[in-house]
This record gives structure tokens, sequence and C-alpha cells, in this order.
């Protein structure tokens, strides 16, 4: 990686579910992704939905209910997964 390389780095709420999975895919096919973590409640969410991205070091999941911008900034720095509350 150059230095002025960019790698970024992605939290997507509701990531187990349809949508979330899908960007999850696109996002984990770009090498310069750095991370991408999901946060879902599992309600909707399904594991097989990204099961294939286990082994990536650069996938995590937290199972957690959002319920605000400061639940979310709180999780943002675990980036492991976790319990419901
Ligand atoms: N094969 C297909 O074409 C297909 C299949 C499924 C869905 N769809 C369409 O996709 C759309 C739905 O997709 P989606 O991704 O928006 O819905 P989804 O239900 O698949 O995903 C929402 C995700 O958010 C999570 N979630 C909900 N509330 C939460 C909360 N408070 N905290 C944390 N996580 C929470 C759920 O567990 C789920 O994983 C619909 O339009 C549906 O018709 C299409």
């Amino acid at each position: 990686m150059g230095i002025n390389e960019v790698r970024e780095r992605y939290f997507i709420v509701g990531g187990a579910g349809f949508i979330g999975s899908h960007f999850t895919d696109k996002l984990l096919e770009d090498p310069s992704t750095a991370k991408v973590t999901l946060y879902d409640n599992f309600v909707s969410g399904r594991e097989w939905h990204y099961q294939h991205h286990q082994k990536d070091a650069r996938f995590s999941v937290i199972r957690a209910q959002f319920a605000s911008a400061v639940s979310l900034h709180s999780a943002s720095g675990r980036g492991s997964s976790s319990k419901l509350p």
C-alpha cells in the first residue's frame, strides 16, 4: 500500500439483512476496503447472508439493537461480536 492510499472502514447497520449483506459482499471484493463491521439485532438478519466472509480478517459482526447514534458511537470502537443488551 502506498503512503497516500486511503483504506476505507465501513459500519453497516442492518448489515445481516438483504441489502446490507449485498453491500458487504461488494465492499469486501475491493482490496482497498480496510474493515467492514455489521451491526444487527437479527430480528430478520441471517448468519448465512455473511457466512462466507467469516474468515476475512477485515470482517466483524456486532449483535446489538440500534437505539441511537450514541449507542453506535460506543459500539464502533469494539469491532467484535457481542451480545444483545
Ligand atoms: N430476493 C430478493 O429479491 C429479495 C429478498 C429479500 C428482500 N428483498 C427486498 O429487500 C428489501 C428489504 O431489505 P432490507 O435489507 O431493507 O431488509 P432486511 O429485513 O433484509 O434487513 C434489515 C436488517 O436490519 C436489522 N434490523 C432491523 N431493526 C434493527 C435495529 N433496531 N437494530 C439493529 N438491526 C436492526 C434486521 O435484523 C435486518 O438484518 C425489501 O424491499 C424486500 O422486498 C428482496
